[in-house]
């Protein structure tokens, strides 16, 4: 079977999951990974024929992609930044709208030459801290998540960039955070869906990715913000920014807790969809 040939197969498997579009490029996906490709270059190969062996971890990883796990869950990897990382299904899958805050925290922070401690809140893969460690020089990461998983699996992610950073695995919600520092970049993509909208949410991401990562409850949606505001308020050095993404309902009231707990600044930007997804929040 050439690649061509499988390319087709695997799309027609997959399009009643996906529809034609979203499948074609899925299919790519798979191809490239399996075969170490570089991103963008399969349709270079489309005539050759593929080996046994190829051809065997193919349609293994295709059962799996048919069941409905995400094709990032299938080859163990996700771009995020120009840059691979590997997930699983103890981290979110990182999305389109974090590179966005990272393209932020990176484009507003670079010109700065001294040294910056930098924390990420909820660090699942590590996207994040990959992501502005490997865009920002003179820096300390730091990174934090409740989940033990993640947190091995954002040290990988990062040594594979050549970085390093310390991690705590912490309950933010009620656990003395031990990272004995002040920062000057606080950032957070913490779980922000409340579990009255499960019902919106993708079939595959539901059954596939960590609920841990996604929900909150109904009666107190901005936990999480709350919580890592006091943080800030705290640990957050006086000209330091705290950066979050978020649902774009509760933009408006991130900025009011923002400002009953003294901070005098607070952001709000679009992402590409035109909602208010981001928050800047400083002194
Ligand atoms: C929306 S995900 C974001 C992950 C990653 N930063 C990203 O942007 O892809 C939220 C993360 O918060 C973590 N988390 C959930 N509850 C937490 C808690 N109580 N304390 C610390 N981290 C928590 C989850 O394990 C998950 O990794």
């Amino acid at each position: 079977m050439t690649v061509n040939e499988f390319m087709e197969l695997a799309k027609d498997s997959i399009s009643s999951l996906y529809g034609k579009e979203e499948s074609a490029l899925i299919a790519i996906i798979l191809l490239e990974d399996t075969l170490g490709i570089e991103p963008g270059k399969a349709s270079r190969i489309k005539k050759n024929q593929l080996t046994t062996s190829e051809l065997d971890i193919l349609n293994e990883r295709l059962v799996k992609l048919k069941s409905g796990i995400p094709v990032q869950y299938v080859t163990s990897t996700a771009w995020f930044y120009g840059m691979k990382l590997e997930v699983n299904n103890s981290v979110l899958i990182p999305r389109p709208e974090t590179e966005e805050l990272a393209d932020i925290i990176i484009k507003d922070q670079r010109s700065v030459n001294r040294s910056l401690n930098i924390l990420d809140i909820g660090c699942g893969s590590g996207c994040l801290l990959v992501a502005v460690g490997a865009n920002l020089k003179n820096h300390s990461l730091f990174g934090l998540d409740i989940s033990e998983n993640a947190v091995s699996l954002a040290r990988k992610n990062l040594k594979n960039q050549g970085l390093n950073a310390a991690f705590e695995v912490t309950d933010i919600l009620k656990d003395e955070v031990s990272l004995n520092e002040m920062f000057d970049i606080i950032m957070s993509n913490p779980p922000y869906i409340p579990f009255k909208e499960s019902h919106l949410i993708d079939k595959q991401v539901l059954e596939n990715e960590p609920h841990l990562a996604l929900f909150v409850p109904d009666d107190d949606p901005v936990i999480f913000y709350r919580k890592i505001v006091d943080f800030a308020y705290n640990n957050l050095s006086e000209s330091g920014t705290l950066y979050f993404e978020s649902n774009p309902a509760y933009t408006d009231l991130i900025c009011e807790m923002a400002a009953d707990r003294g901070f005098k600044y607070c952001e709000v930007s679009k992402d590409m969809s035109g909602k208010y997804r981001f928050l800047k929040i400083r002194s």
